[in-house]
């Protein structure tokens, strides 16, 4: 791989911040955040080192999942501003070498769409955007997404006379992509949002959006081929374009998303190791971690895996078995109300450790080391907490506190009256937990996210190179390198809550130059190194990274 290719492959070595509109700032005293909020605040991106924002929906909607049920493809939510405030955004973002994507949410739309609105009336164009039945199939009660919420994948609709499909809520029923009308309006759809400046999209529930594909249908004969079709169109229009997909498959069909030579999805996020990394946080080892980083298949040179500690949704522990979700559970959602479609965690992180900030930065120091590239869910800098007042997954999207005034610097409305109040108080309140806070206090977590952020971009290798797993003779250690055009970068985390004392063996490609110490909780010095054995002891949830350059 060249070095033209570091900037032309720009995702791999991306510093995603995945934020929610609405709870970032209000700019218009309505106590809903807005897009003029976002473009205010691109220098406070800017400067925590964020080169890549990802938007949740802004498109208008009914909001029965907030968001994630779109009635107009082509227009942002008044609530949020105009489609001039978005394109402002994008100019300004762009302007300090940030690039910003959007969640484009096809697999279905909202019911209050005005296709189906159409659709269910018979209208000849529309009436097969969706998945219609005259019979209720026999597995419409099996496969729900939202155990406990939703009852069956199929409904049936009064004006229609017929059944007609939904993976989600009843309410977003699923478009049949055997339309070639459905795919060349979301063709128009990618196209009008490549066009106003969006550098990609999260794709979400990619599985789902291909699962309807008729094999004898010669354009989706292999659903896979969809896929492919979409991610061609997107890069005529746009050649760097970025396609991020939500799919979070059984290991052995995850790399069919990749596709052969990356020509289908170039980013997945990485829910193996998600969930591992929960159980190895709860048992206070590294051994679950390393099996799923060694389970994972090769990636193609141009694609990556999107490392996340906690995503807008619940913490989904969907791939760990019955019992180590029950320990996952016990340890880090101790209350039933915490847990939520019987597999996930509504709690942000922080509040999952009780803001313990060694187990904080043992986190989020895997999260930028490991292979891929790292995502932050907006208020991971500052250690936002949850809300448990709030409804579903609402709780984790509370609005981010920036002061200690009242509205928490989010809103200057009554905060009482906010849609999605303020968290004030409690050890995650604003008034303990705030960006102001902590631009004043040299040794707080916003700084420390500052400098894990500048060391990862400073050290390309680990998103670049190829990695592997070192043997450091401790089930509590984790030991990486990654090597890349001769250098290499070697993180080494500590997952239980006592020292441990390393030796690793470093492979012979790497024993060449001068390690020196990059990233820790301690200032370190260069590590001891002996007949190419490197020795180190590391602090309860220590951790350290090192790296090697061959020249300067
Ligand atoms: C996945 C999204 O992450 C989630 O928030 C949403 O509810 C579903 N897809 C349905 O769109």
């Amino acid at each position: 791989m060249s070095l033209e290719a570091v900037s032309d492959l720009w995702w791999k070595n991306a510093v995603i911040y995945c934020v929610d509109t609405q709870a970032f700032l209000d700019t218009d005293g309505d106590g809903i955040g807005d897009l003029d909020g976002l473009t205010q605040r691109i220098d406070y991106l800017g400067g925590l080192g964020v080169t890549f924002l990802w938007l949740m929906p802004i498109y208008p909607s009914p909001e029965r999942d907030y968001g994630y049920d779109v009635a107009d493809y082509y227009d942002v939510a008044d609530k949020y501003g105009s489609l001039g405030d978005l394109v402002e955004l994008v100019r300004v973002a762009r302007e300090r070498g940030i690039r910003v994507i959007a969640d484009l949410v096809i697999n279905h739309t909202s019911i209050d769409h005005p296709w189906f609105q159409k659709a269910r009336r018979g209208h000849p164009l529309f009436r097969d955007f969706y998945v219609w039945a005259d019979e209720k199939p026999p597995n419409a009660d099996a496969g729900v997404i939202f155990p406990g919420k939703q009852e069956g994948i199929w409904s049936y609709d009064r004006a229609a006379r017929r059944w007609y499909m939904h993976r989600f809520y009843p309410h977003q029923p699923d478009l049949n992509i055997n339309n070639p009308l459905v795919r060349n309006e979301i063709h128009k759809v990618i196209g009008f949002w490549l066009e106003l400046g969006l550098s990609g999209f999260r794709i979400d529930a990619v599985p789902f959006l291909i699962e309807q594909a008729d094999p004898d249908n010669p354009a989706v004969s292999d659903p896979h081929d969809y896929l492919r079709d979409i991610r061609d169109f997107a890069g005529r229009r746009r050649g760097d374009v970025l396609l991020l997909a939500e799919a979070n498959e059984p290991l052995d069909k995850i790399s069919n998303f990749f596709g052969e030579h990356g020509n289908q999805m170039q980013m997945l996020f990485n829910f193996v190791v998600n969930q591992a990394l929960y159980l190895g946080f709860v048992r206070g080892t590294a051994e679950p971690v390393a099996e799923a980083l060694r389970s994972l298949p090769d990636t193609p040179p141009e694609s990556q895996w999107a490392n996340f500690i906690k995503n807008h949704d619940e913490a989904s522990l969907d791939k760990l078995s019955d019992a180590e979700r029950q320990e996952v559970f016990a340890a880090f959602a101790p209350k039933e109300s915490m847990r939520l479609f019987e597999r996930g965690i509504r709690r942000r992180f922080p509040s999952m450790v009780d803001g313990d900030r060694r187990r904080m930065e043992l986190a989020y120091s895997l999260m930028f080391s490991l292979p891929g590239t790292p995502v932050l869910f907006y208020g991971e800098e500052i250690g936002l907490g949850d809300d448990q007042r709030l409804t579903d997954r609402e709780a984790v999207r509370l609005p981010m506190q920036w002061s200690s005034e009242p509205g928490a610097g989010f809103t200057t409305a009554d905060e009482s009256r906010v849609p999605r109040r303020p968290l004030r108080d409690g050890p995650f309140g604003y008034l303990r937990v705030n960006t102001e806070a902590q631009r004043h206090d040299r040794g707080s977590f916003l700084n420390w996210m500052e400098r894990a952020i500048r060391t990862r971009k400073e050290w390309p290798e680990l998103g670049w190179g190829e990695w592997r797993i070192l043997g450091a003779r401790n089930p509590a250690v984790l030991a990486h390198v990654a090597t890349w055009d001769g250098s290499s970068a070697l993180a080494v985390h500590n997952f239980a809550d006592e020292p441990a004392r390393v030796t690793i063996r470093l492979p012979e490609d790497t024993r060449e130059g001068r390690w020196q110490h990059i990233f820790g909780p301690t200032d370190g010095d260069a590590p001891a190194i002996e007949k190419g054995r490197l020795s180190l002891e590391l602090e309860p949830y220590g951790y350290h990274w090192f790296g090697r350059r061959e020249g300067v």
